[in-house]
């Protein structure tokens, strides 16, 4: 992009400041910021421009909707276990399965210098969160005797580190050819009145555009096509945060494909009425998401006959989505969430200035939101103890701490020792994925 075209896309735009400080860039500085401006999506920009007046929704977001209802939630029965289980093991050793990870977030909460995956999460080992991913991939590929690839989402701002540690530590053990890294789209922020943020007088502000992004993240990047391409019918995504997490196990992905779901989403019941994670609804013949926050005190509360609450259960981000709905919602334009942030900005003599309330708003893209185009939506109930327990946190609650301890205390059942044990354990899930395959190598409480 030449500046005089660059000037022309600006002004279009209402956004000429973006180039004010111009004439006082070095050459280097100049090609950075045309090569920024090349990469704004303007489409979405003039969307963000709207909503920055648009009156929040909130409270009115029922009126004239069918209500809400909480949706049929599958629990297993042996007999759909089994069932379900061979027909994902059909699946995944005909080589239609891919894998996918969202790993572009900032993980600002935990605080950590670096991609989460490359957080030393291994209670023994120290090894990276994923090293624990990766190895269970590689234990897929090697029990189902197929390729299984593994698409990795990741940002800007962790994209080198992501590769670099996969490449340090030899891609742990999986074929590079099957590790596809792709990166997530960047959005600027804007102030009050829809102007782009300088946070540098040759840098435009950008961001993450949030999980969301992923749809045309892998559009734009080959991926749909390269799944396309390998045969993938269903792909199994997930959040990099949790290293508890059962990848594409077969009974999930089993009963995906049985129901021929567009989308299926692994459900944990809720720890309190008010826990953090969103829940599926139904209005009418549709589903959708509805955050913690939006869910009134008397939804929360709401309570069955049996005692149970009647939205008992909520999402984690685990799910298998058929690679042919994909295809068709990665073009669609997603809905935009707005956040207020505090955005360092350039003032007009250049000088950088770190605000200390909120200035600017960020916009993201969620993934559940693609729920309501979902003709064939399957709820599946999991247990938490067994397949969920993430590092968002530095301490507390959801923080490495509590991940170890349940991630032993997980080996620790394979094994047959009791829930108190101070036995330090931790196993490759390369080596057991689970607890018969442990068993069936001879590994046993006494052999310890
Ligand atoms: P979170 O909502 O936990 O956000 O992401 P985060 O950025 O990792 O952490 P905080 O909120 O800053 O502490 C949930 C999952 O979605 C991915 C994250 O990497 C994580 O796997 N994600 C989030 C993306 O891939 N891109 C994004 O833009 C946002």
């Amino acid at each position: 992009m030449t500046y005089e075209e660059a000037k022309e896309l600006l002004s279009n735009h209402g956004q000429e400041q973006v180039l004010k400080f111009w004439e006082t860039l070095t050459e280097e500085a100049r090609a950075a910021l045309l090569g920024q401006i090349a990469s704004i999506d303007f489409e979405s920009l003039e969307r963000m421009k709207g909503l920055l007046n648009a009156a929040p929704s909130e409270g009115a977001a029922d009126e004239g909707r069918p209500e809400a209802v909480a949706p049929e939630v599958v629990e297993w029965t042996d007999s759909l276990y089994a069932e379900a289980k061979a027909v994902g093991e059909r699946e995944l050793a005909a080589g239609r399965v891919a894998v996918l990870l969202v790993a572009g977030g900032q993980g600002s909460r935990l605080g950590y210098d670096g991609p989460k995956g490359a957080y030393g999460i291994g209670p023994l080992s120290g090894r990276p969160v994923f090293y624990f991913h990766s190895r269970k991939v590689l234990a897929l590929c090697r029990r189902h005797g197929a390729r299984v690839p593994f698409y990795i989402m990741t940002s800007e701002m962790n994209h080198e580190a992501t590769v670099a540690c996969f490449r340090e530590n030899g891609y742990f053990g999986l074929d590079p050819a099957d590790v596809i890294f792709f990166r997530q789209g960047m959005w600027p922020a804007l102030d009050a009145d829809g102007r782009i943020l300088l946070d540098q007088p040759s840098h435009i502000f950008m961001s993450p555009d949030g999980h969301g992004g992923t749809l045309t993240a892998l559009d734009r990047n080959g991926c749909l096509a390269d799944m396309k391409r390998r045969g993938i019918e269903a792909v199994f995504y997930f959040q990099v945060d949790n290293p508890m997490v059962e990848i594409a196990d077969a009974a999930f992905i089993g009963l995906h494909t049985m129901r021929k779901a567009d989308i299926s989403l692994k459900l944990v019941a809720k720890r309190d009425p008010k826990e953090g994670v969103g829940v599926v609804v139904k209005r009418g013949e549709r589903f959708e998401m509805v955050e913690y926050s939006e869910l009134s005190d008397e939804q929360a509360n709401r309570r069955r006959e049996d005692g149970e609450l009647y939205f008992k259960y909520g999402s984690v981000a685990i799910h298998v989505f058929s690679r042919v709905f994909m295809e068709r919602e990665a073009r669609k334009a997603m809905p935009l969430h707005i956040a207020h942030k505090k955005i360092s900005y350039c003032r007009d003599d250049g000088t950088v200035v770190k605000p200390e309330k909120a200035n600017g708003c960020k916009f993201e893209k969620f993934i559940f939101d693609v729920l309501p185009d979902a003709g064939t939506v399957l709820n599946l109930a999991f247990d938490r103890a067994e397949e969920f327990s993430p590092v968002k946190n530095a301490e507390g609650n959801d923080s490495p701490a509590t991940c170890r301890r349940d991630l032993q205390a997980k080996w620790g059942r394979w094994l047959g020792l009791p829930e108190d044990s101070q036995i330090p354990l931790e196993i490759d899930p390369a080596y057991a994925l689970d607890a018969d395959e442990l068993r069936s190598k001879g590994i046993r409480l006494e052999s310890l």
